[in-house]
């Protein structure tokens, strides 16, 4: 599977033969403004909650591809509401068979409105199964008991965790995430995008390392294939 970062916890992931687009804040994100969003391409554009740093540009990518928003409830009335019909609601503990594989709705300890307050739901992470692997993709999330559910659950080939502290897990917590889901290749988000969630890169990745663990942070508009 091919992985693209676009900085903070915006990625898009070739999976199934699809492209799958992940909290996309792009333009609005003076590390990421070199990427131009009319370039991005989508066949679905996942939104793990509502915060303005997950949805920027989410109805630019889904409308210029005619892509599917998978969210909860909440968000896809947001983006009917916007003008764009082509939605899929997904609530916590449901999952969907899509055309390239199934995305599995899961917890989240967060909030989620949207800029001006309006009700987002509940924040949510996602397990996708695809081409014979899973991951997992964490939204901004605290470390939570859960994720010893899903490693129980779910074989997990690599895992997208929120690393930066703060409003989500830092690194520490991030690496009793992963032993929890019993994954040993991370892929670090929401981290460095402000002054909030700076992070030593290097500390971070010889944590992970001192546990047997991959950590990859990943320069804006790299790809990698897992
Ligand atoms: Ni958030
Ligand atoms: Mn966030």
């Amino acid at each position: 599977m091919n992985i693209t970062f676009y900085g903070h916890s915006s990625f898009s992931i070739e999976a199934g033969g699809k492209t799958l687009v992940f909290d996309p804040f792009i333009s609005h994100n003076p590390k990421a403004a070199f990427i131009n969003v009319l370039d991005i391409s989508a066949d679905y554009v996942l939104l793990s909650h509502a915060h303005f740093d997950h949805v920027a540009d989410a109805l630019t990518i889904a409308r210029q591809n005619n892509a599917t928003i998978v969210s909860t409830y909440e968000i896809a009335n947001w983006a009917q509401a916007n003008g764009h019909d082509q939605v899929h609601p997904l609530a916590q503990g449901g999952q969907w068979k899509f055309d390239f594989g199934t995305i599995k709705a899961v917890n989240a300890v967060h909030s989620s409105s949207f800029q001006d307050g309006t009700y987002g739901g509940n924040p949510a992470g996602f397990i996708i199964s695809a081409e014979g692997k899973t991951f997992y993709y964490a939204g901004d999330t605290a470390l939570m008991y859960d994720m010893k559910m899903f490693g129980e659950l779910y074989q997990l080939d690599f895992c997208l965790l929120p690393i930066g502290d703060n409003f989500t897990m830092g690194v520490d917590d991030a690496v009793i995430a992963s032993d929890w889901l019993k994954c040993n290749t991370i892929i670090g988000m929401h981290y460095d995008t402000f002054g909030y969630i700076e992070i030593d890169q290097m500390e971070a990745i010889s944590k992970f390392e001192a546990k047997g663990k991959n950590l990859y942070l990943l320069p804006i508009a790299d790809t990698i294939d897992l």
